[in-house]
């Protein structure tokens, strides 16, 4: 098992694939990749092997994240890699949404559990701003299309921002009345990058979570693989309400999830100043090395972030080591 020195267990890992993007989130990537950002990727067998070594110390759940993991030719091949390796329970993804149309049904039939797709605005003009890309219709009907053909656990991903959708929760919520959905708000992170956007947008999760509250929303009971979200149900809504607050008091002390970049980089936070080489660790089918070495380097996971004392490591923007 791998337990750090405050008994958090890590049954989850959340793996990079790919730090490009063809998106241009106004939080994220404003100017796009940096051009080198492909070489170095971890490969198909290394996925294997470092897949494994963590299901050996009880991980349970992966999600392939990125940068947009649909932009590596062998997503289809990882995530029946991932899915296929003893132990692992849940396969999921987070992607924009830009080939879920196309490839939805390869990827379940692959062994996609669940997919959370990024959506901060329901209104084009409003997505086309915040994203770069005018696609709001066609990532709309990729969902559509991911639910009909059987995945079992389709999310959507909202960043909260004060410009753009501050004022748009009437419209999520007519959204999820309609739809069986869970859709969540996640507060505007800081990151090495976006410190004067940070600024200008973070909206604080609390205003969404007492309008909420007011209309007749109510907690559920969490289940104990769930993430940091707090999940609201009402029931004259089909859907779910969720919010991911990273700025609330204790939002770190029940974490279960570690991190490795596209690069083969261990993280133990998104928001640390310190990462771990794994690579020379997956040249060989031998999982014992990689394993010891993540025992010991769990021991050092801090505490809490410091985002609070406004300090968010020297992660630049989510797409280096996966959002
Ligand atoms: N703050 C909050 N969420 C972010 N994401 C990317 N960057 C940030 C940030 N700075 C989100 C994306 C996507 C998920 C992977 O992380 O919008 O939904
Ligand atoms: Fe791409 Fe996701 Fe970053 Fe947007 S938030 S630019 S979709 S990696």
């Amino acid at each position: 098992m791998l337990t750090d020195a405050y008994a958090r267990r890590f049954s989850y890992l959340r793996l990079s694939v790919t730090e490009i993007c063809n998106f241009r989130c106004s939080y994220c990537l404003p100017d796009g990749n940096d051009c080198d950002s492909r070489a170095g990727e971890l490969t198909l067998s290394e996925i294997k092997r470092l897949v494994t070594a963590f299901a050996k110390l009880g991980t349970r759940k992966v999600r392939i994240t990125g940068g947009e993991p649909s932009l590596r030719k062998d997503l289809t091949e990882i995530i029946a890699t991932c899915k296929a390796i003893p132990g692992i329970e849940k396969v999921a993804l987070t992607t924009n949404g830009y080939r879920l149309k196309r490839d939805a049904l390869a990827w379940q039939q692959a062994g996609l559990d669940a997919v959370n797709v990024s959506v901060d605005s329901l209104d084009a003009d409003t997505f086309h701003l915040v994203t770069g890309q005018d696609k709001l219709a066609d990532i709309l009907d990729g969902i559509t299309h991911a639910k009909a053909i059987g995945i079992k656990q389709v999310k959507i991903n909202t960043v909260l921002l004060k410009q753009h959708n501050a004022l748009a929760l009437p419209d999520f919520l007519k959204f999820v009345q309609q739809q069986a959905i869970a859709l969540r708000f996640i507060e505007l992170m800081r990151t090495g990058d976006n410190a004067g956007f940070y600024q200008r947008q973070h909206l604080s999760g609390a205003s969404i979570q007492q309008q909420l509250l007011a209309q007749g929303w109510q907690l559920n009971t969490k289940a104990n693989t769930d993430g940091p979200a707090l999940e609201y149900s009402h029931p004259a809504y089909q859907g779910q309400i969720g919010l991911i607050m990273p700025y609330s008091k204790d939002f770190c002390a029940d974490c279960n999830r570690l991190r490795v970049s596209s690069k083969g980089q261990l993280y133990l936070c998104l928001f640390t100043d310190s990462h771990q080489d794994l690579r020379r660790l997956l040249q060989s089918d031998n999982s014992a090395p990689l394993m010891h070495f993540l025992q010991q380097a769990v021991q050092g996971k801090a505490f809490s972030h410091q985002l609070a004392a406004d300090y968010s490591g020297s992660t630049r923007h989510l797409a280096q080591i996966g959002g």
